[in-house]
């Protein structure tokens, strides 16, 4: 169906991108420079220096930046991971795939995890956390990273969602001994295809990683440093990034200016609830703007006919995905939240205009 505002519009970025887009692939494809090459390097240095990391690596997925943290901190048989289930399934498919236990805990209203709930689910098999920096909100850092080292585990910080975001001051994917991207197309910063980067201040993490993305190796093809898998950061979409990159932080900007539209225009309405506002320590980049409703399946009917996109993420709880097997852990808020949640359209390239019929759209479904 035609929709008066789409959910994403890749078009339209490509439009207004396109000369920039048209050389990049020009550059590439002349220099025959795919794989590992300097435009890898390049993206892997600026994200480091804008995260505050020492090492950035570059992988194929955000799914495999978890992967390949998890499995490089020793996370397998016998360990438990404490996460959230209000989460795309990769963080806990993270845990799974190495073969340790996930232990799923609740969230609150701002959607990341409880931090209240944390030492009570923490048993002497427990390894580490993974926190999950949701809708570009970050989690509180400071009251994991207190437990983090009381107990000595291993954090794995899920920045999928979140380039750019801050707490007190400090990017997300910088406070843990890992921190993970994802390059989604949708994302804050997205290519053509998939992409993903785990960013790390651990030489040794770093080096370890960095041999698992290319079958094991560094320094040299000769040399092998032990088993790997193959899963890079294609040169073509890093460059794509890079150039990308040079517009992020006015992109970050808009969607900020976006979501206080939203924020203004959307306020006082009793039966809706809106994001968690980004203010004293949260520095948010709104990968998302969630709206929360009783009513969801009505307002989502109604905004499908006056023709607005818009998603829901997600709406069964991960712990209740039946193959799982993980519904054992009873987390009463991700099911309110799974039930009532809708991502409004969200991105740089959204007119006022559209931000406007988007808003009254929402309104006309409370106020008649
Ligand atoms: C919170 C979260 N974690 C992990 C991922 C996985 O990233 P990718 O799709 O790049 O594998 C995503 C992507 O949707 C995500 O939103």
């Amino acid at each position: 169906m035609a929709y008066k505002v789409r959910f994403v519009n890749y078009p339209r970025q490509y439009q207004q991108l396109k000369k920039e887009f048209d050389s990049v692939f020009e550059e590439i494809m002349s220099g025959g420079d795919f794989i590992l090459r300097r435009h890898l390097e390049e993206f892997e240095k600026r994200i480091a220096d804008y995260v505050g990391t020492k090492h950035a690596i570059g992988v194929n997925t955000g799914t495999d930046a978890l992967y390949l943290s998890a499995r490089a901190l020793g996370f397998g048989p016998g360990d438990e991971v404490i996460t959230v289930a209000h989460t795309f399934v990769a963080t806990v498919g993270a845990i799974v795939q190495c073969g340790a236990t996930p232990v799923l805990i609740d969230i609150t209203d701002d959607f990341n995890m409880d931090v209240n709930q944390i030492e009570a689910a923490i048993t002497s098999k427990t390894k580490g956390i993974i926190p999950v920096h949701l809708n570009g909100h970050a989690c509180n850092m400071k009251k994991i990273m207190e437990i983090v080292e009381k107990y000595r585990l291993k954090v794995i910080e899920d920045a999928a969602q979140a380039l750019g975001a801050k707490f007190k001051g400090k990017r997300c994917a910088s406070f843990g001994d890992t921190g993970i991207f994802s390059f989604y197309p949708a994302k804050v910063l997205g290519t053509a295809g998939d992409g993903g980067l785990v960013c790390t201040n651990d030489d040794t993490l770093a080096r370890k990683i960095r041999a698992f993305r290319d079958n094991g190796r560094v320094e040299s093809v000769d040399e092998i440093e032990c088993f790997g898998w193959c899963t890079r950061l294609d040169n073509l979409h890093a460059a794509i990034l890079n150039m990308k990159f040079n517009y992020f932080e006015q992109w970050i900007e808009r969607r900020r200016a976006v979501a206080k539209m939203y924020e203004e225009g959307l306020s006082g309405i009793p039966e809706l609830l809106l994001p968690p506002r980004s203010d004293g320590d949260y520095f948010d980049v709104y990968q998302n703007y969630v709206i929360r409703c009783k009513k969801r399946d009505e307002l989502l009917a109604h905004l499908q006919k006056t023709e607005v996109e818009v998603l829901v993420s997600w709406r069964v709880a991960m712990h209740k995905q039946k193959v799982l097997s993980l519904d054992r852990f009873k987390l009463p808020l991700t099911e309110r939240i799974s039930a009532e949640v809708i991502s409004l359209p969200m991105y740089p390239e959204l007119t006022d205009e559209e931000v406007g019929f988007v808003i009254e759209a929402v309104r006309k479904f409370f106020i008649h």
